[in-house]
């Protein structure tokens, strides 16, 4: 099975509290998210909404096995960033995204990490 990185992008976002905006913020990050992936083995998906709206620009990444990280407060300029957060995550044998290296926004921005199917839960 390959890593298969993935990132998700909403396109529907906007900056918190920003009026609406044509094309919307997210739509942007989305755009710049396909080129900086452009030759890499990272995919990009858009969609709409990630239920994250009040913390947007919004995205999510997930590996084959791995967590699903979820994201706001991005702009445009992280879309570098995600593309860099998910290799990360492909070259992650626990599936967790590693700390360290881990780019900045995907520091600050962490919004939410889910377990991945079969996940049997931790010692405490
Ligand atoms: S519109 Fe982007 S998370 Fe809801």
């Amino acid at each position: 099975m390959t890593a298969a990185p993935t990132v998700y992008v909403c396109t529907t976002c906007k900056c918190a509290g920003a009026p609406d905006s044509d094309p919307r913020p997210g739509a942007c990050l989305a755009a710049a998210a396909e080129h900086a992936a452009a030759g890499t083995e990272v995919t990009v998906r858009r969609l709409r909404c990630l239920a994250n709206c009040n913390r947007g620009p919004s995205a999510a990444m997930r590996c084959n096995g791995s967590w699903t990280y979820v994201f706001g407060g991005l702009d445009p300029a992280n879309a570098r960033d995600l593309i860099e957060g998910a290799r990360l995550l492909a070259g992650a044998a626990d599936g967790i995204l590693p700390w360290r290296g881990r780019p900045d926004i995907l520091k600050r921005g962490l919004i939410a990490r889910v377990p991945p199917i079969g996940f049997e839960g931790m010692d405490e």
